[in-house]
């Protein structure tokens, strides 16, 4: 296609500043040049020097953003031969033997290099090398030294379009990161501003009073029970009460970050350390100094990531990945699981040494079913908060065979659980009187425990094994009958 010189510079520029996101302004550039090169692919790569790896920050091709192949490494040969490349930045270069360059080894999973023709571009902005723009075209020799003068005179528009949309992606990158932080602060404060522990002279009395003794100390804690029982209450109760209560609390819900995440997470990371780590970033263990971790569902952790949180526990330092400094850290462990950590470890899927270092304090909170007297005050407690938040004036109440009915309920999910039928009701019916029909069918439709559920605690006194199968037959001929009638 025939332009003037001026106007094929104009439009090439125009696309390519179409976008401060780098990808859909390469694309609209490449769309617009593909009248005049025969490029059907365009990638923007950085080298790092001091990880010696090439990152590719962007593919776009003729019909649209690929995705970026992973970060290679190189070898030291082909770091020199780069960085004598890079010193010569002011050329465009044309290669059509992509096989013996080791820009073309780098993309050897990505094109067959014996039949791909290439033509790259350094871009350099106040002396600062940014990356190579690079051009490929399907065929041996493609590219001829007019496109390479075409491309030339585009390099101070790269140079300000990359440099843009580099600075973009970080404030977008950074912001992100701000948001996270934002949100556990939101968290935190929230807990303060709102939260209290209904039961604590009852049914959580003897928790609460191991809470009292642990608090203080710089121990870690174990909090055991079932789940929705209120352990990550219990957590905040420990660090509020603790000396390090004007400092961080940072919870890791250890089975939500996917393992090749962990690291990162836990103990940071130095900028470049990997694909998209652009700006250093603080772990939660560096984000909890002086403060408290919460390492909720602690039974979730991969085998690789408990060694490396066994060597944390035990040298009391962490390094960021990528990083070759130790930082030591101060921080109070409280750990979490609804799971059985003991049989774990006998099977083989826990750690035994990390189960000793966590379990020296274990604090096991009893599930809603056995402090039924906390019900009443626990109802009460999230109707005046759902009540509030729904900007009801006078909370709905509630008749005695409601309340009866639902103390008699074994509460599988428990406090949880609670909280979710009270809330539900309130969104459903308002401020009318709860009735008994308006509760959830497993409630209603249960028959009443008469009995104390079956616990499998072993008194001091022992325990006569034929009275417990006994009593758990005549439970489940009942149950049978009920079902089939
Ligand atoms: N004693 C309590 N007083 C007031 N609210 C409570 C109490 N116990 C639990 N809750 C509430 O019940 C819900 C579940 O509690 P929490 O998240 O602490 O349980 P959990 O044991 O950590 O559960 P999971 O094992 O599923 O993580 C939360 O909304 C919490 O605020
Ligand atoms: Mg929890």
């Amino acid at each position: 296609m025939k332009v003037g010189r001026n106007e094929f510079f104009r439009q090439a520029t125009l696309r390519l500043c179409s976008s401060l996101e780098i990808e859909k302004a390469m694309f609209n550039c490449l769309s617009y040049l593909r009248d005049f090169l025969p490029a059907s692919e365009m990638l923007l790569t950085i080298f790092d020097p001091n990880l010696g790896l090439i990152h590719n920050l962007a593919t776009v091709n003729l019909t649209g953003i690929r995705k970026p192949f992973p970060s290679k490494p190189l070898s030291e040969k082909a770091i020199d031969k780069i960085n004598i490349d890079i010193g010569a930045w002011k050329e465009v270069k044309i290669l059509d033997r992509l096989d013996l360059h080791p820009a073309g080894w780098i993309l050897s999973d990505h094109v067959n290099l014996s039949s791909t023709s290439m033509m790259y571009i350094s871009l350099v902005i106040e002396g600062k090398h940014l990356g190579s723009l690079v051009f490929l075209a399907e065929g041996k020799g493609m590219f001829k030294k007019s496109h390479a003068g075409l491309v030339a005179q585009l390099r101070e528009p790269f140079n300000i379009a990359v440099s843009n949309a580099l600075r973009y992606r970080e404030v977008v990158k950074l912001k992100e990161i701000v948001d996270d932080e934002n949100q556990e602060l939101t968290r935190e404060l929230r807990f303060i501003k709102e939260d209290e522990i209904v039961g604590a002279d009852c049914g959580l009395k003897e928790v609460m009073e191991m809470v009292r003794q642990v608090a203080s100390l710089k121990s870690p804690v174990l909090l055991l029970g079932e789940t929705g029982v209120g352990k990550e209450v219990i957590a905040n109760a420990i660090h509020y009460a603790s000396p390090r209560k004007d400092k961080p609390l940072v919870t890791v819900n250890c089975g939500a970050i996917p393992e090749s995440l962990m690291d990162s997470e836990l103990f940071g990371h130095e900028r470049g350390a990997f694909t998209g780590a652009i700006a250093q970033k603080k772990g939660r263990f560096e984000r909890a100094e002086q403060g408290s971790i919460f390492l909720d569902e602690v039974a979730e952790l991969s085998p690789s990531v408990q060694v490396r949180l066994l060597r944390v526990l035990h040298n009391r330092e962490i390094e960021r990945v990528g990083g070759a400094e130790t930082i030591p850290i101060d921080i109070r462990i409280i750990a979490a699981t609804h799971r059985n950590l003991e049989e774990m470890v006998r099977a083989g899927k826990f750690r035994e040494d990390l189960w000793f270092r966590l379990n020296i304090f274990p604090v096991m909170i009893p599930p809603l079913r056995l402090r039924q007297g906390d019900i009443p005050a626990l109802i009460n407690h999230f109707i005046e908060k759902k009540a509030k938040e729904l900007k009801i004036h006078t909370p709905p109440p509630l008749s005695s065979i409601v309340l009866e009915r639902l103390k008699e309920y074994h509460w599988p999910g428990n406090v949880r659980e609670l909280r979710n039928v009270v809330e539900r009701i309130c969104i459903m019916h308002g401020n009318e009187v709860i009735k008994p029909e308006y509760l959830p069918r497993e409630i209603w439709g249960e028959e009443p425990q008469r009995e104390a559920p079956f616990c499998y605690e072993i008194p001091p006194e022992g325990i006569v094994l034929e009275e417990i199968v006994e009593k758990i037959e005549k439970e489940l001929i009942a149950k049978a009958v009920k079902i089939t009638g």
